[in-house]
């Protein structure tokens, strides 16, 4: 299959991925986190595309895009004020909510659970599309499974070539970290992944908010796994990543990479804010927000043929709390504790 490459902004370019959506094929396109590979939600022979063309495991659940908050209800069968509040607060937005799915939905969708993610993305483009086609469009980021999520084309070009028939070319996403997912079937509304909008900003609007134990920690053996994202090793680059914490952390930075240099790793830091002091060889995780270009940075580590790459483990306020869960996963939880320099 040759995949094309349009921009969103020339004449027609919606429409005709809009007509490809009605065709049961899958289209690439922008939102403001990251870019989405969708596919019609309430078609499983559609859907199943999806699966095939990112090699995605088939229990790991899609997450249903909507044009207007109000189409929540063509998804979901039991909306509680709770996801009223948020959604008035939110959407459209980087948040996506987890309510108990309607019959209509496929299980292919869900993967196989009976609940559905659902969210209203900002980005113009998404809207339009969602809007022409004329259904919820389920998209998980397009990127082959396991690679860091793309944040141009050009990365999903990278790793879709030949796989989709369509990419449609919106620009740079601005948050560059994916949606918020809440879980809002619990008793309390329950943070599975956490991105641009933060824990307090939904426990200020919901009265509560709890962050999932699989957020910061590996999941257990006998865990139960509230989302089945989080099973899978995620945001991974090519390159061995190490998280540096504690006092002497920023000190040990440039010992750590030169450290590896000198034993012939080809080795990278990665940092947000004031580049490191001392290092040549440096990746800014920042683009017009703290952590929005931290994809950006573990693709080109990729393309420079980084073995190794060091970075300070991000906090846990705001959006520094999805870098960190990002970094944590794409490190598979090695912390290194850096005493006192
Ligand atoms: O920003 C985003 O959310 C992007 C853009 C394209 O909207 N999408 C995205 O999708 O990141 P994806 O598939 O890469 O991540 C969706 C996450 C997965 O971790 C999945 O397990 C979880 O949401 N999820 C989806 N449906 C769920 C459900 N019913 N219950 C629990 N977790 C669910
Ligand atoms: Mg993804």
């Amino acid at each position: 299959m040759t995949t094309r490459v349009l921009s969103s902004q020339e004449q027609d370019a919606i429409l005709e991925a809009a007509q490809l959506l009605r065709q049961g094929e899958v289209v690439v396109f922008p939102t403001e986190t990251v870019y989405g590979l969708g596919a019609n939600a309430l078609r499983e022979d559609a859907v199943k595309k999806i699966f095939a063309a990112k090699g995605r495991p088939a229990d790991n659940p899609l997450i249903a895009h909507i044009a207007a908050p109000e189409q929540a209800h063509l998804l979901v069968a039991d909306w509680p004020p709770v996801a009223q509040a948020l959604s008035d607060a939110f959407w459209p937005g980087p948040l996506t909510l987890i309510l108990p799915k309607k019959d209509c939905v496929p299980s292919m969708t869900t993967g196989g659970m009976d609940t559905v993610a659902v969210r209203c993305p900002a980005h113009p483009v998404a809207r339009a599309l969602i809007q022409a086609a004329g259904f919820p469009i389920a998209a998980p980021s397009a990127n082959l499974s396991g690679r860091p999520s793309p944040t141009t084309a050009d990365d999903c070009l990278a790793d879709l070539d030949g796989r989709v028939p369509l990419i449609l070319d919106g620009g740079p996403s601005i948050i560059g970290l994916e949606s918020t997912v809440v879980d809002l079937t619990g008793e309390a509304p329950t943070v599975l992944r956490p991105g641009g909008i933060s824990p307090e900003d939904i426990a200020r609007v919901a009265g509560d908010a709890r962050l999932d134990a699989a957020v910061l920690s590996p999941l257990g053996k006998n865990q139960p796994v509230r989302s089945p994202g989080m099973k899978y090793r995620h945001y991974a680059p090519r390159a061995h990543v190490t998280l540096l914490d504690g006092p002497g952390a920023a000190h040990a930075l440039a010992r750590r990479v030169s450290q590896a240099r000198t034993e012939g790793e080809t080795a990278f830091v990665l940092y947000s804010g004031q580049a490191p002091q001392d290092v040549p060889h440096t990746l800014c995780m920042d683009g017009e927000a703290p952590y929005s270009a931290l994809y950006t940075a573990l693709r080109r580590a990729d393309r420079l043929g980084a073995d190794h790459i060091f970075a300070l483990l991000p906090g846990q306020e705001g959006v520094a709390l999805a870098a960190r869960n990002r970094l944590l996963r794409a490190a598979a939880f090695e912390v290194i504790w850096e005493a006192m320099p």
